[in-house]
């Protein structure tokens, strides 16, 4: 059982890196075999819209056929059993980097039959986390929900079956008292971080201790 994982933050050591971190580590105590892949280290695009994938009797059908640094890596997921993925909110939706990389994984596997069909090489169970520095009732009144059940649809329709897990409420900068950021209480953030964070990251290795036994 190998299970990837890919994150979607430039920071790779803070909240959501943490959390993918934790859930390798469950998929790790259920024997399997584990990745981390940072985005913000590859050169990549998005989408090109070239088409190559759609082509019939094509060579890179249902393959995306861009030569880049993210080649390796969805040439590894194609022969992966798990995927996880790991993006902090920006402006209410994934990182533009974490975007690209869903149009290059997802877009050549969908056909564009009726009813549509998944061309992904196997299904695989995945997970998506997310952080972000609101709470869940904001999350909720926002309309956050509907990102994250958009992408748990495409994830499913693609790969056959997907979990989310969100962490509200993070710890975003290493020193509150240096920069402009009234809004936050330092000390709320600092129990927060102490307190629930822990429980968030118990959640994320429970959550890929199971995608590690969900057979694909
Ligand atoms: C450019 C930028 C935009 C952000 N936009 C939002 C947002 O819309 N909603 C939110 O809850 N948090 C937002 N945040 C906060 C991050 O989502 C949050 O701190 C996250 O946990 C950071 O993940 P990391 O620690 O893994 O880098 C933003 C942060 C940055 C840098």
């Amino acid at each position: 059982m190998k299970l990837m994982a890919i994150n979607g933050s430039p920071r790779k050591t803070w909240n959501t890196a943490t959390l993918l971190k934790k859930a390798l580590k469950g998929a790790a105590s259920q024997g399997a075999e584990t990745e981390l892949v940072h985005l913000y280290d590859l050169n990549f695009k998005g989408c090109i819209s070239c088409f190559a994938c759609k082509i019939r009797g094509g060579k890179s059908y249902g393959r995306c056929a861009v030569k880049d640094n993210l080649r390796p890596v969805l040439e590894k997921i194609a022969t992966a059993d798990g995927l996880i993925l790991g993006s902090p909110i920006y402006f209410g939706i994934v990182t533009g980097e974490m975007r690209s990389f869903m149009e290059r994984l997802l877009f050549p596997y969908f056909t564009y039959t009726d009813p549509p069909q998944s061309l992904a090489p196997k299904q695989m169970p995945t997970g998506f986390i997310y952080t972000m520095n609101i709470t869940e009732e904001l999350m909720k009144e926002w309309g956050y929900q509907q990102l994250f059940d958009n992408n748990q649809r495409l994830l499913q329709m693609a790969f056959g079956a997907s979990e989310s897990l969100c962490s509200f409420d993070t710890y975003q900068f290493k020193d509150y008292a240096k920069v402009v950021a009234d809004r936050f209480d330092p000390e709320q953030k600092a129990r927060r971080r102490r307190e629930v964070f822990p429980q968030d990251c118990d959640t994320a290795l429970a959550m890929g201790a199971r995608l590690a036994r969900t057979p694909g």
